[in-house]
C-alpha cells in the first residue's frame, strides 16, 4: 500500500468512529459560536454581563446591566441590534438577559470543564474512565504584577496536588499510562509563561527568563516529587524567544534531569518553525535527561493576532496566511518528530484528520509502536475524535481548561475565532465536505 493509501485508510477508519452529523445540540452551539464570533462588541458586551451576572440580586437588575452594555457597546450585527432591542423594553428585558447570560455560559461550559480543579475531578475521572486522558490548563494569561504571577503560581501548585491525589485512584488504562520509554503521568498541567511573569519584553527576552526562572523552577520540583508532567504551552510569537529561552534553561539545570517528565510546543503555522525545531533537536542532542522531553506539535492559536500585529508594523506575517502550506509544514515537522524517537516524545495536537491519519501512518512506516504518538485535541471542539481516536485503541489526552469565564475570556475568544475560520477543517466537515477531500494530501 503507497503511503497515500495508508493515510486514506486510517483516515477512513477514523471517520467511521465519529458521528455521522451534529447533534441538535452541537447546532445550537455552532450558531452562537457564529454569532459571538462574528461580532466583537457584542462579545464583549456578553462576556462582561455574564462577569457581573452573579452579582445581580434580580432579573429586573440583570435585564438593566444587560441594557447599558449593550448601548455601551453598540454592537454593528443584525443579532447584535436584535438583542439591544429586545432588552430595552421593560416587558421584554427578562426575556433578553435569561436568554443572553444562558448562551454564554453554555459556550463556557463547551469549554472549560470546570470552575476548579477538584470540581473537575468527577469529569477527568470519566473520561479517564473512557480512555482519554487530560492535560489541564489553568485559564488566566497574561500577568500584569508580581502578585498575579504569584497567584498563578499558586494556583499552579494547587492544581498539581489536586491532579496528583484525585487520580491516584483511577483504575489502570494501560495505553495511557505508558509508551514503549517508559511511564507516562496521569497528572498533567499545562502552563502560560506570560501568566508566570509580567516581564515579557520582545527586545527584552532575558527580562522574562529571569523573572520567571524561580517560579517554574517551583512547579518543576513539584512535578517531580508528585509524578506529574508539566507543559509549558507556546503563545504569542513576542514571547516565544522567552519561552523557549526559559523552557531550555531550566531543563538544562542539573537538578532536573532525572525528571519532571516536562515539555513545550512547536506552532507549525510559523515559517521559520523547522529552524526552531532544529534548535529544539540540538539542545535535546547536548542535554543527557532520563524521561525524554514532549513536543507537543500544533498548527497555532494565535493566528489573527500574528496577522494583524504584521500588518500593523507593515510586515510580512510570520505565520503561513495559505492553509494548505501550513498543514504540508505541519506534515513535514510531523516526520522530523517521528525521525527523532526515541530522543524526543511526540504529541500532535490538532482536529484535522488528515493530519492526525499522517501522523499516525509515519509512526507507522518507521515501525514504531502506536503507543508511541499521542494526539491531542481541545475540549469542546474534539470531544468526538477524542472517543474516536480512543476507540481505536490510540493514545489521546484533551486540552481540558479550568477557570471561570472572566479568567477564560482571550481563551474563549480564540477558540470561537478559529471555530468559525471559514478553512477551518471543522468548519468544512460541518460542512458536509466530502472524505476524500478532508483527507487529501494539502
Ligand atoms: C490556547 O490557549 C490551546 O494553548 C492553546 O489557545
Amino acid at each position: 500500500m503507497s503511503a497515500e493509501d495508508q493515510i486514506l485508510a486510517i483516515g477512513r477508519q477514523l471517520a467511521g468512529n465519529l458521528p455521522r452529523s451534529a447533534s441538535p445540540g452541537e447546532r445550537v452551539d455552532a450558531r452562537l459560536l457564529q454569532i459571538v464570533a462574528g461580532d466583537p462588541a457584542l462579545r464583549a458586551a456578553l462576556f462582561r454581563f455574564t462577569d457581573v451576572r452573579p452579582a445581580c440580586t434580580s432579573v429586573a437588575d440583570l435585564g438593566q446591566h444587560l441594557v447599558t452594555l449593550l448601548e455601551d457597546a453598540s454592537p454593528a450585527s443584525r443579532m447584535g441590534r436584535a438583542m439591544l432591542a429586545l432588552a430595552r423594553p421593560r416587558a421584554t428585558r427578562p426575556l433578553a438577559a435569561l436568554g443572553a447570560g444562558g448562551g454564554v455560559q453554555r459556550l463556557a461550559h463547551r469549554f472549560i470543564i470546570g470552575r476548579s480543579v477538584d470540581r473537575a475531578l468527577p469529569a477527568l475521572a470519566r473520561s479517564w474512565d473512557a480512555g482519554v486522558a487530560a492535560s489541564v490548563d489553568l485559564l488566566g494569561e497574561a500577568s500584569v504584577s508580581d502578585e498575579e504571577a504569584e497567584a498563578y503560581v499558586g494556583r499552579c501548585a494547587e492544581a498539581l496536588h489536586a491532579l496528583a491525589s484525585g487520580s491516584a485512584s483511577w483504575p489502570a488504562r494501560p495505553v495511557l499510562e505508558a509508551d514503549s520509554l517508559g511511564p507516562l503521568p496521569r497528572a498533567n498541567l499545562s502552563v502560560k509563561v506570560t501568566a508566570l511573569t509580567p516581564e515579557i519584553r520582545v527586545e527584552e527576552p532575558r527580562r522574562g527568563i529571569e523573572d520567571a526562572l524561580e517560579r517554574l523552577r517551583h512547579l518543576l520540583r513539584l512535578g517531580h516529587r508528585l509524578g506529574a508532567h508539566v507543559h509549558v504551552d507556546m503563545e504569542t510569537l513576542d514571547s516565544r524567544e522567552t519561552v523557549l529561552g526559559l523552557v531550555l534553561e531550566v531543563l538544562s539545570e542539573p537538578e532536573f534531569r532525572d525528571g519532571p517528565s516536562a515539555g513545550l510546543v512547536l506552532q507549525a503555522y510559523l515559517r521559520d518553525s523547522p529552524a526552531e525545531l532544529d534548535q529544539i533537536l540540538s539542545w535535546v542532542d547536548e542535554h543527557e535527561r532520563r524521561v525524554p522531553l514532549t513536543i507537543r506539535l500544533v498548527k497555532g492559536a494565535y493566528w489573527d493576532h500574528e496577522v494583524i500585529e504584521a500588518r500593523q508594523h507593515g510586515w510580512e506575517p510570520p505565520v503561513f496566511t495559505d492553509r494548505g502550506e501550513c498543514d504540508r509544514n505541519f506534515e513535514g515537522l510531523t516526520r522530523t518528530l517521528v525521525q527523532a524517537h526515541p530522543r524526543v516524545r511526540l504529541a500532535l495536537g490538532s482536529h484535522n484528520l488528515r493530519s492526525i491519519a499522517h501522523g499516525i501512518a509515519c509512526v507507522r512506516a518507521r515501525g514504531l509502536q502506536e503507543r508511541d504518538l499521542e494526539l491531542q485535541v481541545l475540549r469542546g471542539l474534539g470531544d468526538d475524535l477524542a472517543h474516536a481516536l480512543a476507540r481505536m485503541g490510540l493514545r489521546v489526552r484533551v486540552y481540558s481548561p479550568v477557570g471561570d469565564l472572566l479568567e477564560g475570556m482571550a481563551y474563549l475568544v480564540r477558540r470561537m475565532l478559529e471555530n468559525t475560520a471559514n478553512d477551518s477543517f471543522l468548519a468544512a466537515r460541518s460542512r458536509g465536505a466530502p472524505l476524500e477531500e478532508l483527507l487529501a494530501a494539502p
